[in-house]
């Protein structure tokens, strides 16, 4: 039975390395006019009640967004994807948090289409809910991974798609590889974007390689750790790997994540890294 639900997660330090790159993205996808298809294959909920007994169980989010609300002042980067989490509390209290889906759909234009698939009923049921009214979402209750295939290449050939599995099940780290490959065999210019946790570091390095190994090249990715690796301590840190990211990114990741190393480390023992894992 898996029992994963984002509400106990949302906001927490991996949500803000993730939501911040997000961002990034999405912005410079958004200089365009011509339309953009946003796919994401495990979407959750949409938007998430901080206040709810989910979000209230371990409070992860306080090490995260909790953090980093107050600030002043922050690298670009960070200081976009705080908009996003301000516009989502308008009351000036942070109450709210926004999932994948809701930072897509504030980013997006009028053009943009959203496909969100969310394969768990409670989860899904929540998306719908949270998506009604607004004609360029279309939520799919099902498989993201076989869902996403033949949706490439979009009408418009401009896509963004976001691969962010909960990792319950172990295949997942090999599933995200094939999706990648197959996803880039019938559109290679899209932009694909896929979180990871760092649990047990020898797994995540055995799917970077196959990641690698499939010929794919424009690969970058960037990790924010929160202590060093173990593997007998939970997630220590997440990671992002983004297949043609914006050739400015890498630049914005390196101003952001040290600070948020600063920002976010517990124990003074936070890290990040940026890097390219395959050139041009
Ligand atoms: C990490 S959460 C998604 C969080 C969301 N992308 C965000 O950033 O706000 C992963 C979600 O994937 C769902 N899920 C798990 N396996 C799936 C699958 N094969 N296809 C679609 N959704 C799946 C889970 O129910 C869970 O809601």
């Amino acid at each position: 039975m898996l029992s994963y639900r984002h509400g106990f997660h949302a906001g927490n330090f991996a949500d803000v390395l993730k939501h911040t790159v997000l961002v990034a993205v999405l912005d410079y996808l958004g200089r365009k006019a011509k339309p953009l298809f946003y796919i994401d294959t495990h979407a959750g909920a949409g938007s998430y009640d901080l206040g709810s007994e989910f979000a209230q169980k371990k409070r992860e989010y306080l090490t995260g967004i909790g953090r980093l609300w107050d600030v002043a002042e922050a690298p670009a980067a960070v200081s976009r994807y705080l908009d996003c989490v301000r516009l989502a509390n308008a009351g000036g209290a942070l109450k709210c948090y926004p999932g994948s889906p809701a930072i897509a759909r504030a980013l997006l234009d009028g053009t943009d289409r959203l496909i969100l698939f969310e394969r768990h009923g409670n989860e899904a049921e929540a998306l719908r809910r949270w998506a009604v009214g607004d004609r360029r979402l279309t939520v799919r209750e099902e498989d993201g991974f076989a869902g996403c295939i033949g949706l490439l290449p979009p009408p418009s050939r401009r896509a963004l798609l976001l691969i962010d599995p909960a990792y319950e099940i172990k295949s997942d780290y090999e599933q995200v590889v094939k999706t990648l490959a197959a996803a880039h065999r019938r559109f290679a210019t899209g932009v694909y974007m896929l979180w990871y946790p760092v649990v047990e570091r020898a797994r995540v390095e055995r799917m970077v390689e196959a990641i690698k190994a499939t010929g794919i090249r424009r690969i970058a990715r960037f990790e924010l750790g929160n202590a060093p690796d173990s593997d007998g301590f939970g997630m220590t840190a997440s990671g992002v790997v983004i297949i043609n990211p914006p050739f400015v990114l890498g630049g914005q990741m390196d101003e952001a994540l040290p600070w948020l190393v600063d920002r976010l480390s517990e124990s003074g023992e936070g890290w990040f890294r940026s890097e390219t894992l395959v050139g041009e």
